[in-house]
């Protein structure tokens, strides 16, 4: 087998990638493409319909007429109905979609294989919350006879803007709850990788989805995703990306006063204790850092490190990350594949530079990959150690597999330093001492803390941020209230 056929794919056959607008496939009205670049290889994969803002408004248009059409008679039994056949319909094509996002931004196959089960699981999470809902009925001291009720009516037109680092399971952020929750979707994935999102739609409209319902336009952030952002017929949208990106976001919400959640950037800490299990803790350590090269909005990146196992500790992070596998994606073997984008690579590259000037003490790592990954954006995963927070790879968010490691003396310094950044997404704490645990536990302030483990995540359980990091929460029994709003009801009973 070539290595050409090896990236073959059924959805890379044919011509060019529509935008998917009202339940049909389309050109964009510029006429214009884009091309998806394979991060592995450096080379185009397949041209995209490139939307701009006419494509957005009349995707925007699609979506409310679907809102006020059809789909607003679905129950919400139906409603549940549908979710649970797009889940089997999915998962009958899943590791097309898999093969198909490993190509597209570039995560091994054996990560995006594990979203089987992610994927499965949000789908019937919210189909079940569908169901879920309940009003209130209020107390009133009203003299007369008065009653008070209030139920939730589902909100509106969402848009979605979603970045590159993971969109298979990103757009289920907004996908599931606005099926849920009877909202109607116009989405704008990455140009980096808009792939696997096309593909998901074509799947959705085979099995059923109502046309208008979700909508797909690819395009540029500052035609395509501005738009999207300032239209006066979105009700609310969900961001996730850069913190830079996110504020702009909010500045074009006030047109319409329109509902904005954000998740954004992050350079979560990593705290050790010298009591932990240092073997558990250093893969631990390594891997929130490394997963999917680095690109993850909750990477742990700042790595605390007590003073008396500093030394040792960093030795054994660096070990980990010098064995992991970095290869071709789509290799079964591969733990890393390339960074997604030559602008991240330029980007990661440019924080070696920094590190090198700023002094920190390059452990493992510091460059780019050559030999038979020369052609794509590899790297390898990165450990600096002697850092402070005067730095700036131990302030900016890199978005790639670098690691700030950084020695403390107490658990009061731990927090102290934790807390000296501007974001406040994840973190992480490892020690067997459980009062201490906790303690630091509540002492970091950020939306989500992990210890003795990291970055585990479920669609059930809440994942929020706070600070630069965003503000709106995922998943978890509150979720849905985003995408409704409450509605209260007086009655005059005299
Ligand atoms: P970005 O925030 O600019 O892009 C994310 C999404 O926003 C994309 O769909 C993009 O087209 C869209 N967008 C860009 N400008 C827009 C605008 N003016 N209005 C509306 N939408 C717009 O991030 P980018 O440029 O891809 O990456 C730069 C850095 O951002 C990364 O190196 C990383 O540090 C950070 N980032 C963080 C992510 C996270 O999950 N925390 C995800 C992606 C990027
Ligand atoms: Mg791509």
């Amino acid at each position: 087998m070539t290595f050409q056929d090896t990236y073959r794919h059924p959805f890379l056959e044919s011509g060019h990638k529509q935008l998917f607008i009202g339940g049909e496939w389309v050109d964009a009205i510029s006429g214009e493409t884009f091309a998806c670049i394979d991060p592995s290889r450096g080379t185009a994969s397949i041209q995209v319909s490139r939307g701009g803002a006419a494509d957005i408004d009349a995707a925007v248009a699609a979506a409310r007429t679907a809102f006020k059409g059809e789909w607003s008679k679905f129950k919400a039994f139906d409603r549940q109905a549908l979710m649970l056949k797009l889940a089997d319909a999915i998962d009958a094509r899943f590791e097309d979609l898999a093969r198909l996002e490993t190509i597209d931004m570039g995560a091994p196959i054996a990560r995006t294989s594990m979203f089987r089960r992610w994927i499965q699981q949000t789908f019937r999470y919210y189909a079940a919350q569908a169901v879920a809902d309940t009003g209130d009925v209020f107390n009133n001291s009203v003299p007369g006879n008065f009653m008070s009720y209030s139920h939730r009516e589902p909100l509106g037109v969402v848009g979605a803007i979603i970045p590159w680092n993971g969109p298979l399971i990103t757009q289920l952020w907004s996908i599931c709850p606005v099926l849920a929750s009877g909202c109607t979707l116009v989405l704008k994935p990455a140009e980096e990788a808009p792939l696997s999102t096309l593909m998901l739609a074509g799947i959705m409209h085979d099995a059923g989805l109502p046309a208008g319902v979700i909508n797909v336009v690819p395009g540029p952030g500052a035609t395509a995703g501005a738009a999207l952002a300032a239209h006066t017929g979105v009700d609310k949208v969900n961001f996730t990306g850069s913190t830079a990106t996110g504020r702009r976001i909010i500045e074009a919400s006030a047109t319409n006063m329109k509902r904005v959640a954000l998740e954004l950037g992050g350079k979560s800490p990593d705290i050790v204790f010298a009591d932990a299990d240092l073997d558990v803790a250093a893969t631990g350590a390594a891997m929130a850092c490394f997963n999917n090269t680095g690109q993850v909005c909750f990477a742990g990146t700042r790595l605390f490190v007590e003073r008396s196992i500093y030394n040792d500790f960093v030795e054994r992070v660096a070990a980990v990350g010098s064995k992991l596998k970095v290869g071709l994606p789509l290799d079964g073997e591969s733990q890393l594949g390339p960074l997604a984008s030559q602008a991240q690579l330029d980007r990661v590259q440019h924080y070696f530079e920094v590190a090198r000037n700023e002094g920190a003490r390059l452990v493992t790592g510091g460059e780019r990959l050559g030999g038979n990954l020369a052609d794509g954006f590899f790297v390898a995963p990165t450990v600096y150690a002697d850092v402070d927070m005067g730095m700036a790879i131990a302030r900016e968010e890199i978005f790639g597999p670098v690691l700030s490691a950084i020695p403390f003396d107490t658990e009061e310094e731990a927090i102290e330093l934790a807390n000296a950044t501007e974001y406040g997404l994840g973190g992480g704490v490892w020690s067997r001492d459980v009062g201490r645990v906790h303690r630091v536990a509540h002492g970091i302030r950020t939306g989500m803390v992990w210890t003795n483990c990291y970055g585990v995540t479920d669609p059930g359980v809440t994942f929020a941020g706070t600070k630069h990091s965003g503000y709106g929460v995922k998943g978890g029994p509150h979720h849905l209230n985003e995408f409704t709003i409450s509605k209260t009801v007086w009655l005059n009973l005299a």
